[in-house]
């Protein structure tokens, strides 16, 4: 079982940057709530070594994950990265234990958290550099405007933003180009609908997380038991094949600690859906 991820097609990001669509959440890779170091160190590489040789490319993390866990063990795992390999981090959450996180868009910090970031990860340029969350503290203007600025040094190539509304998108784009928008979204939850709508229409890439409902999806006695039984896959493989369906713009980046659910979530990439399943899932589940 090689390369299988590229089945799910590939889709620029910012119309230059090729990823393959289905990518991996490193979320799930640091210890109990997000803190600290994983489980296991080495487990956790060998996940991260396996998704390269299954054809994933595109890589979601965040400073946050640990934090800065989540980055060190991409280094670790993939330095020096193929040439293929797009990792796309975040700043602007700041964290005071397990399960704790702030929002903190003070423009001289998230400066600093990028420079730290392309420390940790052991590059000069960060692919894709998401402001995790818009600070209501500061102007947006003047967070995407250091992010615009960190751009225009070389030190990220393009610009993201996460669960953010169509209005923050649109005034976000009055300060720079906006290459992707990651908001919360799957099967069972699509109150992000407006934003993917507006993302498809704009060429923006839209990465869904908790493209499993943090596993909910996935339970083999959950909501997605019946329609796993007749198309002959695992509810997560079939709620992944209807989240890469929905869009081309979409980039699903579910996670796992698990070597064994990374190898069958991947085989999500080759299900096709008939017209009839499609319709099915997205009116059963909602
Ligand atoms: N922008 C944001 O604010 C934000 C917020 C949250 C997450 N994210 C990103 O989105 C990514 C995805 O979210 P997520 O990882 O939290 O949630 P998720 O992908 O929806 O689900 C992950 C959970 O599902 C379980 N799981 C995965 N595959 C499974 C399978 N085949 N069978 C049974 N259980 C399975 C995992 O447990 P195992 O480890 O046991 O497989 C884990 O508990 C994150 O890794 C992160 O990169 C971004």
């Amino acid at each position: 079982m090689t390369n299988i991820a590229s089945s799910s097609g590939t889709f620029d990001i910012g119309g230059d940057l090729p990823v393959v669509r289905l990518g991996y959440g490193t979320m799930q890779l640091p210890g109990e709530g997000v803190w600290g170091p994983p489980k296991d160190h080495d487990t956790a590489v060998a996940v991260l070594r396996r998704t390269v040789e299954l054809g994933i490319t595109f890589f979601d993390t965040a400073d946050s994950y640990g934090p800065e866990t989540a980055e060190q063990l991409l280094k670790d795992a993939l330095h020096p990265y193929a040439d293929d390999v797009v990792i796309a981090t975040k700043s602007g959450l700041t964290r005071q234990g397990p399960g704790v996180w702030t929002p903190l868009g003070y423009p001289p910090y998230l400066r600093q958290q990028c420079e730290l970031s392309l420390r940790r990860l052991g590059v000069d340029t960060i692919d894709l550099y998401q402001l995790h969350r818009i600070d209501e503290a500061y102007p947006l203007e003047d967070q995407v405007g250091e992010f615009k600025a960190l751009q225009d040094e070389g030190k990220i190539r393009h610009i993201g933003l996460s669960e953010v509304t169509v209005d923050q998108i649109k005034a976000a784009r009055e300060v720079a180009d906006i290459a992707t928008v990651q908001n919360l979204y799957n099967l069972g939850n699509r109150s992000a609908e407006d934003v993917l709508d507006y993302c498809e229409a704009e060429g923006i890439g839209f990465i869904p997380w908790f493209p499993l409902a943090t596993g909910q999806l996935s339970k083999e006695d959950g909501p997605l038991a019946d329609a796993s039984r007749d198309h002959g896959a695992t509810p997560s493989q079939l709620a992944l094949a209807w989240l890469l369906r929905r869009s081309p713009v979409m980039l699903p980046i579910p996670g796992t600690s698990s070597l064994d659910h990374l190898e069958s979530n991947t085989e999500a990439a080759g299900i096709e859906l008939t017209d009839e399943e499609y319709e099915k899932l997205s009116s059963s589940v909602d």
